[in-house]
């Protein structure tokens, strides 16, 4: 991570946050309660938030334990500030599974749109899709990047869960390295 610099870096493909963009829009009613698992340097909040309802939230989970986690944070804030035209997003600078166990005194709310792009790996990837299920709603989104051949970990994972009944509906795009499901009633 030392070697990067946060102001130029991307994450996400121009063609990724287009799909993502497509998937928000096709959503209704439109998303007010959103989550996303790895907030990096903002691209995929400041998309998801810009996609979601005008009365929407979106939580932009991320420890930033990493080296530079304090720049890459900044680059973050500047990413989603309201000069961007970026609607109300909060950064909630912890891991996933604290953050799901505190869902319920943190906002409670049940979520429209979970948006996966934290730790890779496989058994993180699972756990991200079964801890925050309580909390997401029947139906409601689910919606990840790095689909692709790079990334097995994410296929493996979202595969399982949509065999184990987790998930359902499961749209890919690994030309934007996006995947879309959505909550099945477990
Ligand atoms: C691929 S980047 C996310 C890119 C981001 N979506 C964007 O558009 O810039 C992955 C991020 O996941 C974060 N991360 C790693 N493990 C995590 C965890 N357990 N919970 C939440 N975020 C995590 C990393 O700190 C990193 O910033």
């Amino acid at each position: 991570m030392s070697g990067i610099d946060p102001r130029k870096h991307r994450y996400y493909s121009q063609a990724g946050l287009d799909q993502l963009a497509e998937v928000m829009d096709a959503e209704r009613p439109a998303p007010r309660c959103v989550v996303e698992i790895g907030s990096g340097v903002g691209d995929s909040a400041r998309t998801l938030a810009r996609h979601a309802g005008t009365d929407s939230v979106t939580w932009s989970i991320d420890p930033y334990r990493f080296g530079r986690g304090d720049a890459f944070l900044a680059e973050f804030y500047r990413r989603t500030s309201p000069h961007e035209q970026v609607r109300k997003v909060v950064q909630v600078r912890m891991g996933s599974a604290e953050a799901a166990a505190r869902w319920p005194r943190m906002c409670g709310e049940l979520i429209d749109v979970l948006h996966i792009d934290g730790d890779h790996a496989s058994k993180a990837v699972n756990d991200d899709i079964t801890l925050w299920h309580p909390h997401v709603k029947t139906g409601g989104l689910y919606v990840g990047h790095d689909w692709d051949t790079a990334h097995d970990g994410v296929r493996r994972a979202v595969t399982r869960a949509v065999e184990n009944g987790w998930l359902e509906s499961l749209r890919t795009w690994p030309c934007a390295g996006v995947w879309a499901a959505r909550r099945a009633d477990r």
